[in-house]
């Protein structure tokens, strides 16, 4: 998800495909100069040309999201602001079909149809000094209060849906990747302004668990649940905040739901004058420490027990263990990597440290109200995925990738398993290869945790194209790849939706 590292590919692609420029010599260092590349709509599926054995039991289509447009003439967005573009991997008897579709939102009309950049995003603000371009038209009623969600892709009861923080989930049709609405909640629930992307599923009751903040002169912390759309949601706590924090995503256990409080917090009245793009907003005061609240799913009832300062953008798992609440989560060593993915000035030592993560396992001790913390893995990683099946439960393996910024074609960026048990890694890297978040799927009847095989979209920056990487999860073997002709800007999040 970072841009700088997103920006090295992009900038390479732009200038193979603009140009017909040779490629760059391997001692060739990328630069800023050029960002995120944009990408055409390809509506219609073509077959990728398969090399190695995808295993005949994987049936269903691989989804993914991600901006895909940063451009208008010569202005451009931040990374997290470009139009949300849905990408579906269809696997069949061995073979894999490609197909992508933009979100239909008033974003894509205002960039698309309008060619404005006249919105308000994470990093993004309209602001008439600097884009002239006024909408003209009027937003068509297909894309009327339809926001650009770019982040993530969830199952919302019966319904597939994207996710961005504007709590308006945007329906799909998984088929045809066409957008079809805003997700309609059946309860009466009063909204909040801003809500995470990564909702939990607890995979043993098949509740979706989420949360907003509903900002106001008293602003809370809404956790909600929800079985199945007919029913709504239902509230499991509301908790009064003075200065929220920003709070990408949140862990799930059989028992509790825990926010972990980073102290990257924003005052809610200056949000209100909107005066900044929204992420600005937040300020990084590490003499809070971080507060893991911890809520007891039942009751609602509420424990705060306060750790060191960090900050992070992805938790990866907990569980509940004899009376102790595990819960892993890729570390920041402060919330400069938000300066870093927003492109703004930084010094290159304050860069790599901010880029620099480790997989850390906290464990609560409730009944001593105490905190203990540890390394599980210290390689730089993000994007951390699990056995869907293994969510808030007890696991083995953990899924992510090293996001870090390549300088040279000879980068190698690396893919991981990472074995949390036994704390070692399994790795996958290919020189000038740049691999996305990965997605693991069970084997049907698999019993092992890792029977089965790990997914990941690579731009291929050395050859200008991108492909579906197919991983045997044990050996952590390629067994596959799916070529794409063309390149594919690196995603954020995706889901594995099954026929079997
Ligand atoms: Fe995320």
């Amino acid at each position: 998800m970072y841009k700088k590292t997103l920006l090295a590919a992009a900038l390479l692609l732009s200038s193979c495909q603009s140009n017909n420029q040779p490629v760059p010599t391997a001692s060739e260092e990328f630069t800023n100069e050029r960002l995120l590349f944009d990408m055409d709509t390809k509506e219609s599926r073509f077959p990728c040309k398969v090399s190695g054995t995808i295993p005949e039991w994987l049936s269903g289509v691989l989804l993914r999201n991600g901006p895909a447009k940063f451009q208008v003439g010569d202005k451009r967005v931040e990374w997290f602001d470009g139009l949300a573009m849905l990408h579906a991997f269809e696997f069949s008897s061995g073979q894999v079909a490609y197909k992508n579709r933009f979100l239909r939102s008033e974003q894509y009309f205002i960039m698309m149809d309008e060619k404005s950049l006249n919105f308000a995003g994470f990093a993004q603000d309209p602001c008439p000094k600097v884009f002239k371009n006024q909408i003209s038209k009027e937003i068509p009623d297909k894309m009327k209060g339809i926001h650009n969600a770019d982040v993530s892709i969830q199952t919302y009861a019966d319904q597939m849906v994207a996710l961005t923080e504007v709590p308006l989930p945007v329906v799909f049709d998984p088929q045809t990747l066409e957008t079809l609405g805003n997700f309609q909640y059946q309860d009466k629930l009063e909204q909040g302004q801003w809500e995470s992307a990564h909702p939990q599923r607890d995979p043993v009751t098949e509740e979706t668990i989420n949360y907003f903040i509903r900002f106001g002169r008293n602003t809370h912390y809404v956790i909600w649940k929800m079985q199945n759309r007919e029913d709504g949601r239902t509230v499991i706590a509301e908790i009064p905040v003075d200065r929220p924090s920003y709070m990408h995503s949140f862990v799930l256990t059989e028992h509790y739901v825990v926010l972990v409080e980073f102290p990257f917090v924003v005052n809610p009245l200056d949000l209100r004058d909107k005066k900044k793009p929204f992420i600005f907003n937040y300020k990084w005061e590490p003499k809070r420490g971080t507060q893991f609240l911890v809520v007891e799913r039942s009751s609602g009832k509420v424990v705060k027990i306060k750790g060191e300062p960090f900050f992070a953008f992805h938790h990866v798992n907990a569980f509940d263990e004899q009376g102790k609440i595990v819960i892993d989560i890729v570390t920041h060593p402060n919330a400069n990597i938000i300066n870093v993915v927003t492109d703004q000035p930084e010094d290159q030592k304050s860069i790599e440290e901010s880029e620099t993560t480790r997989l850390e396992r906290f464990t609560i001790d409730l009944a001593k109200e105490d905190i203990t913390r540890e390394t599980l893995f210290d390689e730089t990683v993000e994007l951390p995925r699990v056995s869907a099946d293994r969510v808030a439960n007890d696991y083995q393996y953990c899924y992510a990738v090293d996001m870090r910024f390549p300088t040279t074609l000879q980068a190698k960026p690396a893919l991981y398993q990472i074995d949390v048990k036994a704390k070692t890694a399994k790795c996958w890297a290919e020189e000038g290869c740049f691999p996305g978040e990965p997605i693991f799927v069970k084997r049907p009847g698999g019993d092992r945790e890792n029977d089965g095989v790990v997914l990941s979209v690579v731009l291929d920056f050395a050859q200008n194209r991108s492909f579906l990487l197919v991983l045997d999860a044990d050996g952590f073997n390629e067994i596959a790849r799916a070529e794409v002709p063309h390149p594919i800007p690196v995603g954020l999040h995706g889901l594995w939706n099954g026929k079997n």
